[in-house]
C-alpha cells in the first residue's frame, strides 16, 4: 500500500500558507469545532481521509475545508415554528467536507459512507428534487434557497459556479441531532465560498442565512421551525444559545463547568422522510388551527381584530391583555376533547374545505387529512405556551447557577412532550427513566421526537458510571442488545462553535 502524503497539511498550507495552529484562522476553525488538542489526532485523520477520498475521485488542484455542527436542544421543543424560543447547543459532531469550486455550473457531492452514493446536478433556476428521503436533497435545498435569495437581490445567477465536495458526517443520522440541517448549512457555506459570496462572514449575515435556510429546508418536505439551521450557524463553544424567532435573534448562556450534557440514542429512527413527515407535520397544523381558533375567540371577546397567526403571538405586548388573563380565556375556550375539522370550521365561520385549504396543506399542496383521533388543540396549545415559558426560566436558572432548577425544567419538559404534545415513544420514556435512576439530574427527549436521542444533565465526575448504568439498563436489559460497541450510542457532548469554512484566497 502506498503511503499518502499528509494531504490535510498540504491543504492547510495551500489555504493559509501556515501549519495548523500557526495561523489564527486555522486554529479557530478547529478549536471552534472540536475538543482540541485532545482530539487533534482523530480530527486530523478524519480530514486526511476525506482529502484522500476526494483526490481519488476528483482532479482538484487544491482543497478547501468546511464543517457544520449538529445540535442537541436542551429545552424548548416544537416551540420554534410557533414563534417561541428554543435553547439548544451546537455539538462537537458535525458534517465536514473537503471541497473545491468548479469552473462550470455542476455540483457533485460524494460521501465517505458508501450508502450515500454520488449525486450530481446543475445549477438552474428551479432544481428538481430527488425522490423523498434522498440525501442529495439537503444540498439541493440549500442551493435552491440561495439561488432564490440572490434572485430577489437581482444578482445574476448565470454567473454562479458549482463545486465538488466530499462529505463526512459523524452526527448520528436520523437520531434527532440535526444531521440533515447541518448538511443544508454545510452545502450553503460551500456554495457561498465557491462563489466568493460573503453572507456568512458577519453575525447579521449569518442570521439572515439561517432564516433563509430554514425556509429552504422545506424543499425536503418538512415544516420545521428555524432552530436547527440557526444553532448550526450561531453556536458558541462552551455555551448554549437561546434563539428567538420573528425576527431571529440569539443570546448565549454559559454551560456549567462541572456538569456534562450526555446524549443517548434510543436507536428508534426519527427519519424525517415519507411516513415520518406526516407525524411531524401534524403538530404545526394543529398549532395553526389552535391559533386560528384562539384568534377568533379573542377577536370576538374584545370586539376588534386581534393579531394572532402563531401561538407565540398570544403575548401581553401584542394583545394588550395581561398574560394571566390570556391564559385564563384560552383555557376556558379550548376543550380537552379532540376537535373535528367540522367543529373547527364552524368556530371559524367557514367551510371545512376552506379550513383545510388554509391550515392543513402539505408543502406539495396536498391536504393533510383529519387524524383518526382528531385535532388535539388544547393539549398542543398548553405544551407550546408552557414550554416557551420553561425556556425563559431555564436561561435565568443557568445564569443564576441554579442547576437543579434547570434540571427540573428539563424533566417537566419531557413529561409535557410525552403527555401533551405526544412526540415521545415507549423507548424514549424508558431511556429517560433509566437515565434519572442512573444519576442524571435532568433528562428528556431532544429534537423532533418519535425516536432519536435523549439529553441528560450529569455531574461531570459521575459521567462514566452514569453511561455504564444506562448501557446496562437500557441497551442490554431493555432493548436486549448484546453487541460490544454499545458505548458508541451514548456520549458526552461539548458545546461547539458555529459552522465555518477554511477556503484558500486563490480558490
Ligand atoms: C425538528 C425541527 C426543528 C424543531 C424541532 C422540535 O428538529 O427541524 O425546527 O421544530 O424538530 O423542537
Amino acid at each position: 500500500m502506498s503511503i499518502k502524503p499528509d494531504l490535510l497539511l498540504q491543504a492547510l498550507k495551500a489555504n493559509a500558507g501556515q501549519e495548523p495552529n500557526g495561523d489564527g484562522r486555522i486554529s479557530r476553525y478547529f478549536q471552534d469545532g472540536y475538543d482540541l488538542p485532545a482530539d487533534w489526532d482523530r480530527v486530523r485523520s478524519r480530514y486526511q481521509e476525506m482529502a484522500g477520498t476526494h483526490l481519488d475521485r476528483f482532479d482538484s488542484p487544491m482543497i478547501d475545508l468546511g464543517r457544520a455542527p449538529g445540535r442537541v436542544n436542551l429545552i424548548g421543543e416544537h416551540t420554534d415554528y410557533n414563534g417561541l424560543p428554543v435553547f439548544p447547543m451546537a455539538v462537537n459532531r458535525d458534517m465536514a467536507t473537503v471541497f473545491a469550486p468548479r469552473k462550470d455550473r455542476k455540483i457533485v457531492i460524494i460521501n465517505t459512507e458508501s450508502e450515500f452514493t454520488e449525486r450530481s446536478f446543475d445549477i438552474e433556476q428551479s432544481i428538481p428534487p430527488y425522490p423523498t428521503g434522498d440525501w442529495g436533497n439537503y444540498c439541493k435545498a440549500a442551493v435552491q434557497g440561495l439561488l432564490d435569495y440572490y434572485r430577489k437581490k437581482r444578482r445574476n445567477s448565470e454567473r454562479f459556479r458549482g463545486f465538488e465536495a466530499t462529505i463526512d458526517g459523524d452526527i448520528p443520522v436520523a437520531a434527532g441531532m440535526s444531521s440533515s440541517s447541518a448538511l443544508v448549512v454545510l452545502s450553503a457555506l460551500v456554495f457561498l465560498s465557491a462563489n466568493r459570496l460573503q453572507l456568512h462572514t458577519t453575525a447579521e449575515g449569518r442570521l439572515e442565512l439561517a432564516d433563509l435556510l430554514a425556509g429552504a429546508e422545506r424543499y425536503v418536505g418538512t415544516q420545521g421551525g428555524g432552530m436547527d439551521q440557526a444553532i448550526s450557524l450561531m453556536g458558541l463553544a462552551g455555551h448554549a444559545v437561546k434563539i428567538d424567532f420573528f425576527p431571529l435573534r440569539t443570546q448565549t448562556a454559559p454551560l456549567p463547568q462541572n456538569y456534562a450534557i450526555v446524549v443517548a440514542d434510543s436507536t428508534i429512527k426519527a427519519a424525517k422522510t415519507a411516513e415520518a413527515l406526516d407525524k411531524y407535520n401534524r403538530r404545526p397544523i394543529e398549532c395553526r388551527l389552535a391559533a386560528a381558533v384562539l384568534k377568533r375567540i379573542f377577536s370576538e371577546r374584545y370586539e376588534r381584530e386581534i393579531p394572532i397567526s402563531l401561538l407565540g403571538d398570544l403575548k401581553e405586548e401584542r394583545l394588550a391583555v395581561a398574560e394571566a388573563e390570556i391564559w385564563r380565556i384560552a383555557n376556558a375556550a379550548l376543550h380537552k376533547d379532540p376537535y373535528t375539522l367540522e367543529e373547527i370550521a364552524g368556530i371559524l365561520g367557514q367551510s371545512t374545505e376552506k379550513t383545510a385549504e388554509l391550515y392543513c396543506k402539505r408543502r406539495d399542496g396536498s391536504i393533510f387529512g383529519e387524524p383518526a383521533d382528531g385535532f388535539k388543540l388544547q393539549q398542543r396549545y398548553q405544551h407550546v405556551i408552557e414550554e416557551g415559558g420553561r425556556v425563559e426560566q431555564s436561561v435565568r436558572a443557568l445564569e443564576a447557577g441554579d442547576i437543579t432548577g434547570f434540571a427540573e425544567l428539563m424533566n417537566r419538559s419531557h413529561a409535557s412532550c410525552r403527555d401533551l404534545y405526544e412526540i415521545s415513544c415507549p423507548e424514549l420514556d424508558r431511556l429517560v427513566e433509566i437515565s434519572l435512576e442512573a444519576g442524571a439530574l435532568g433528562s428528556r427527549l431532544t429534537g423532533a421526537g418519535f425516536g432519536g436521542c435523549t439529553v441528560s444533565l450529569v455531574e461531570r465526575k459521575r459521567v462514566e458510571a452514569f453511561m455504564q448504568k444506562v448501557i446496562w439498563g437500557y441497551y442490554r436489559d431493555y432493548l436486549g442488545r448484546k453487541d460490544r460497541d454499545l458505548g458508541k450510542l451514548i456520549f458526552p457532548c461539548q458545546a461547539a462553535g458555529g459552522a465555518g469554512v477554511l477556503a484558500g484566497p486563490q480558490s
